[in-house]
């Protein structure tokens, strides 16, 4: 089929953790990314805020003739994922859903963590989503406002970090019982390696990126949509915000330049 890309968008940087991972699980896709570094974070923002901003950016893309999108960002996902699914031609894809499902498959004891944002843990979107599959799941939702910030700031390792997950977790780690810890937001993978450190071993961490790729390679197979020419993708990378920064934190994500990054006002 004619060469049409995924459009993936996120509030910043984030959403880099997912399209990491539709890189690798469809290496011939190509990848149109907008990342609306310029007004992250989005958790805080109101619910009308977010879905306005959201629209913008999905306005932008459906310009550029995308096939399919991929909402990579969880406070977007929990304030327009149905609205979007219901007013778009194309599939749309978000990322709460496939976290819920990943952290379902490897939970033993049935109580799981859930960190992100203040909007995406009020909105009760993971407990929503982890019940409509087993009601009988016991849901421990934290905030992490300060992570966000810190990610998009390029801090991913160092003293600092290290003291801002150990003081935001602290809630979490006191008698909970949680054997899985789903980060419910996609800055968080970022700093997967702080987060596992700081809640032990024996917690499985969950990202949803791999299982959301999973999902958008199965979506573009049943509708017919996968890219099978022999043309290698050109992925192009889109900020709102500083050029600068968000290319520090793109080329330490994918251990390589990014080769096409535009501003966008
Ligand atoms: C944010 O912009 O606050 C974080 C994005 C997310 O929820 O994944």
């Amino acid at each position: 089929m004619q060469r049409k890309a995924i459009g993936v968008i996120d509030s910043g940087v984030g959403g880099l953790t997912v399209a990491r991972e539709l890189m690798r699980q469809l290496p011939n896709e190509q990848l149109i990314y907008l990342g609306d570094t310029k007004r992250c974070p989005y958790g805080p923002r109101t619910r009308e805020e977010v879905i306005e901003f959201t629209w913008q950016m999905v306005n932008h893309l459906l310009r550029k003739d995308i096939k399919l999108l991929v909402v990579a960002c969880n406070t977007a996902t929990a304030f327009t994922l149905e609205e979007l699914q219901e007013e778009l031609e194309i599939p749309v894809i978000g990322v709460i859903q496939p976290g819920a499902r990943a952290a379902i498959k490897v939970s033993q004891n049935k109580r799981i963590g859930v960190i992100g944002t203040e909007g995406t843990i009020s909105s009760q979107a993971y407990t929503k989503a982890l019940h409509g599959i087993d009601k009988s799941i016991v849901v421990k939702g934290l905030a992490c406002p300060a992570f966000v910030p810190m990610v998009e700031d390029g801090i991913l390792e160092g003293g600092l970090a290290e003291e801002t997950v150990k003081n935001s977790l602290h809630p979490l780690k006191a008698n909970n019982g949680i054997d899985t810890l789903i980060l419910g937001c996609t800055h968080y993978p970022l700093i997967r390696h702080l987060i596992q450190k700081e809640m032990g071993e024996k917690i499985q961490v969950i990202c949803s990126g791999e299982e959301t790729a999973r999902e958008v390679s199965l979506i573009l197979a049943y509708q017919k949509l996968t890219f099978n020419g022999d043309d290698k993708p050109q992925h192009e990378f889109y900020t709102t915000g500083d050029l600068e920064k968000f290319e520090k934190v793109a080329n330490i994500w994918f251990e390589e330049p990014i080769e096409y990054l535009k501003p966008v006002i």
